[in-house]
């Protein structure tokens, strides 16, 4: 194990939601957090890579009602699969964190109470839209066609009291971070993106709501529990062991690795890590986060993977078949950071197969192979240089800095084709020297050796250089070299000629071939399948969103009478709301409607609508209505809520519906 002399290196992944088992695009950046944080280990960086669960929020009691537990029964459900699927990976993180743990929980009052009594959180009321699946808030004008601007999915209209961070408060300092730090959020495209955002103009933050109650308690009004954002970004100190309950202590942890090295992050949450965050750690006057990485997303037919269409890919799968290394790889070399990517079965496995059993599983077969019928099994000691030696070498012990110099940009993808260069060179080299010529020739026996040799180091250095994206495969090659198996030493990536004497030990394929066709009809007959269990599922939620059973007595309390809309106003005080007053035939009632998004006062007058006739009066915005008007949501072909007319005949006012 290299020691650690290049000081303390902190990096984290988001905490995901358990709100569901996870898929292979968060597998995605929990590899790439993994791969960099392994590198950091080999090269001298004492590492604390943390990663964990978001467990509060709204989306989290709803799914956990709808299957009948209580969250914390759910989230304990998940959060296991979730260890499983990172322990089954091998990721090597230093902590694993639930927001549920008690200490977080304290950790997180304590930031909140700190900005509320530095005047930074103040009561108020939220009138807007929420997105439950992003946990999100948004404005009437950030909707886009009325739904989420992140996931295109329906909001929900919230109107509760609330706490409020002021955040607007922040925006100039925060404006000034983007501007004078370049390396603060990267790719640009993201930085871009933000700076307009808060040009925009930056608005309060809601940090608590009402309506539901898995959450932290706020400490000094337990009606509110804390916005579930503001609850996981703080998890990236509370996890330092920060704010201490004794104001004055400063925890080691805290004093070692803050502020983090790097915040891995998926583009959709770039803005919670680099506005919502830094703000309120200026509000606490604390240092904002060295580097944010903003990646791009993994996609399935161009669009997002979702449990509800089927299409997700499920990464125990790919695992059980192909390996954890193949998988890894994978996902590391063929997509570049903070773009995109489409995953295809297709792709994955033409990777897998000409990269990992061809390129690489061959020049270990061959070069172990050889030696053994060669040099009976020991590897030779180096040699006089000649032919195609030097650029072997050269290519070899170069290989380090170039990798070196593609991570610390982030780009795993042209740090594994820098190894790659290497695995190809050394396989031309094999065409080259001949060594089944030079074996025929007992002259040539010194140049066999040094040729055997030359296979050996170079295969020692790739060995060596895939260690933190492909561990096990490492050790794999250094067991049939008959080196000790261990974590290597970097810099000895950068030296040939450091092994001679060992006894090769010729093993199994380390990555055999696949039948690509065979595969491709395997994984496509299993993806058919998840589509119909998709379905089928769809079909059963569908069948449970009726309401329980009534009698015929109970639907006849129920007074529906035929109405037409003479006049239409917008609330005084509320977006959503309108004012009807409805001629019911004999009287004209005023009935409030929460329908203002999708229908116009000027559509509205003239037309018959339904009206619950027997509703007991209740106040809506400050202001009385008399009844209940029954419309149908339905979604146009765009996905845009639109008014649906529920009485198209020549039905007569007062008419009763029955
Ligand atoms: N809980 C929040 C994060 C709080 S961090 C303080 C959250 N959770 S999440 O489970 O929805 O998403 C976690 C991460 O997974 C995000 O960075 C997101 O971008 C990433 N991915 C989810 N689906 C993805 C793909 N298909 N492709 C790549 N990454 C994706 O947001």
């Amino acid at each position: 194990m290299p020691k650690a002399t290049k000081g303390p290196f902190y990096i984290s992944t988001p905490i995901y939601y358990p709100s569901d088992n996870l898929h292979i695009g968060h597998t995605y950046c929990t590899v790439m957090a993994d791969a960099m944080a392994r590198f950091k280990r080999a090269t001298g960086y004492d590492v604390f890579f943390i990663t964990g669960t978001d467990e509060h929020g709204q989306k989290i009691q709803q799914i956990a009602e709808g299957k009948g537990m209580t969250p914390q029964e759910y989230v304990d459900m998940i959060v296991a699969g979730i260890k499983d699927l990172w322990s089954t990976m091998e990721i090597s993180y230093d902590r694993f964190y639930r927001t549920t743990e008690e200490a977080h929980m304290e950790r997180v009052q304590r930031i909140f109470q700190k900005m509320y009594d530095k005047g930074d959180i103040y009561l108020g009321k939220y009138e807007g839209h929420y997105c439950t699946p992003c946990e999100s808030f948004w404005t009437e004008n950030q909707l886009v066609d009325g739904c989420c601007p992140d996931c295109g999915r329906p909001v929900t209209y919230a109107s509760e009291p609330a706490y409020f961070f002021k955040m607007s408060k922040y925006a100039d300092r925060l404006l000034k971070n983007f501007k004078e730090n370049p390396e603060f959020l990267t790719p640009e495209t993201r930085r871009n993106e933000m700076i307009a955002f808060i040009e925009q103009g930056l608005e309060d933050l809601c940090v608590s709501r009402t309506s539901f109650d898995w959450g932290i308690p706020v400490p000094f009004d337990p009606d509110h529990v804390i916005y579930v954002w503001f609850d996981a970004v703080a998890y990236y100190i509370t996890a330092l062991g920060m704010p201490d309950a004794d104001p004055d202590v400063i925890t080691e942890m805290y004093k070692k690795f803050w502020p983090i090295d790097y915040h891995l992050v998926g583009k959709e949450i770039v803005r919670f890590h680099t506005i919502i965050w830094p703000a309120m750690l200026m509000s606490l006057d604390l240092p904002l986060p060295q580097h944010v990485k903003g990646h791009g997303w993994l996609l399935i037919d161009g669009g997002k993977m979702s449990k509800s269409k089927g299409n997700v890919v499920d990464p125990v799968l790919l695992i059980e078949r192909y390996g954890i290394d193949a998988l890894k790889y994978f996902l590391l070399r063929e997509y570049t950071f903070g773009q995109d990517g489409i995953f295809t079965n297709e792709v994955m496995l033409k990777r897998m197969n000409f990269d990992l059993a061809n390129d690489l599983g061959n020049l270990v077969s061959r070069t172990v192979s050889m030696i053994d019928k060669y040099c009976g099994g020991i590897i030779p000691g180096a040699g006089a240089e000649e032919g195609p030696d030097a650029e072997l070498k050269a290519l070899a012990t170069e290989c380090a800095d170039k990798v070196e110099a593609a991570m610390n940009d982030w780009k795993f993808s042209v740090a594994l084709e820098e190894i790659w260069k290497v695995v190809q060179r050394t396989n031309k080299y094999i065409d080259e020297t001949t060594p089944w010529v030079l074996a025929k020739d007992e002259a040539q026996k010194e140049r066999l050796d040094t040729v055997m040799h030359n296979l050996a180091e170079s295969l020692r250095i790739i060995a060596n250089l895939i260690y933190p994206y492909m561990h096990t495969t490492s050790n794999k090659i250094q067991e049939q070299l008959g080196l000790k198996v261990e974590e290597p030493e970097w810099e000895e990536t950068k030296v040939f000629d450091m092994i001679g004497g060992e006894k090769v030990c010729k093993g199994d394929p380390i990555f055999p071939r696949l039948d690509i066709e065979k595969e491709l009809a395997e994984l496509e007959k299993i993806k058919e399948a998840n589509m119909a269990a998709a379905q089928a599922a769809k079909a059963e939620e569908k069948k449970a969103e009726f309401k329980p059973e009534i009698k015929f007595d109970d639907f006849d309390k129920i007074d529906l009478r035929i109405g037409t809309v003479v006049e239409c106003e917008p609330h005084p005080d509320s977006k959503k709301l309108l004012v009807f007053k409805v001629d019911i035939g004999s009287e004209t009632r005023q009935i409030l409607s929460g329908c203002h998004d999708w229908l116009s006062p000027e559509e509205a007058v003239g037309k018959k609508v339904i009206v619950v006739a027997n509703l007991k009066t209740a106040k809506m915005g400050g202001m009385d209505s008399e009844g209940m008007i029954l419309f149908a949501e339905t979604k146009d072909e765009n996905g845009k809520t639109v008014k649906a007319d529920l009485v198209s005949g020549p039905a007569e006012n007062g008419t009763q519906v029955d």
